[in-house]
């Protein structure tokens, strides 16, 4: 479970930090996009390996829920939750709705079945207007609002990820809890805020259509 969230992890801070380029404008977004795609075999490779973690993640999440279920068959009569925190205890709830949430986001941005007008655009240079497909979705206050609160379940589950990620490696021990809660927390902080200040930089103005408009 720990190996696969470190590696899709690493997937959520690469995919960040291309997804910020929209703030270079639409030819860094759109040339990024364009050099990605040009790594075309290699790109399959990683997007089959990214599909086997998660479907890794999600199996052995399942697993570790149904044996702990086994080891305590009887439910407790009251449940005290004193050792434990919101984002711990909501961890399958915030998983199943970042699952759905990428099954929408691939249906949205990869398939473009949601808003298929404005994700066909070839911007001056021949390169597909992903820059246009992403700025025109997140005018839609809909969108972007949804976007903003998957993105904040998005950040919970990670902040107690992170946080199980350093136990599940041994790094954990009562002088370092409270210091390794803390930088999960921050950790998660900031990919909410990255990813976030897309869609809400499109809705407030900051960020517009390349013509302007
Ligand atoms: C504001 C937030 C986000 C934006 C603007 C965004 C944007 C995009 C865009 C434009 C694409 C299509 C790229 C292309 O066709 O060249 C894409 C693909 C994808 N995104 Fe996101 N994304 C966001 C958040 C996320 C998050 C949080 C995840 C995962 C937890 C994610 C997972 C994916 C995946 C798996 C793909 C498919 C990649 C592929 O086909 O190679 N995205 N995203």
């Amino acid at each position: 479970m720990a190996v696969s969230g470190l590696f899709l992890l690493g997937f959520v801070v690469a995919h960040l930090a291309g997804n910020l380029c929209i703030f270079g404008g639409q030819d860094l977004l759109n040339s990024y996009a364009q050099h990605l795609e040009d790594l075309e075999p290699l790109l399959w490779v990683a997007r089959v390996v990214l599909l086997m973690l998660v479907v890794l993640h999600i199996t052995t999440a399942v697993q570790l829920t149904l044996e702990n279920r086994k080891a305590r068959p009887v439910p407790y009569h009251k449940k005290e939750n004193a050792q434990t925190t919101y984002a711990a205890r909501t961890m399958a709830m915030s998983g199943v709705i970042v699952l759905a949430y990428i099954v929408y986001h691939l249906l949205h941005f990869t398939f473009k079945v949601t808003h298929p007008a404005i994700s066909h655009g070839i911007d001056p240079h021949g390169h597909r207007d992903v820059y246009a497909m992403v700025v025109l979705s997140f005018r839609d206050p809909r969108v972007a609002l949804f976007y903003v609160f998957a993105m904040a379940l998005l950040s919970l589950h990670l902040s107690h990820g992170f946080k199980s990620l350093f136990q599940s490696l041994g790094f954990n021990n009562e002088k370092l809890e409270p210091k390794l809660a803390a930088a999960a927390r921050a950790l998660a902080l900031l990919i909410f805020i990255g990813y976030s200040s897309i869609p809400l930089s499109v809705l407030l103005g900051f960020v517009k259509p390349a013509g302007g408009l």
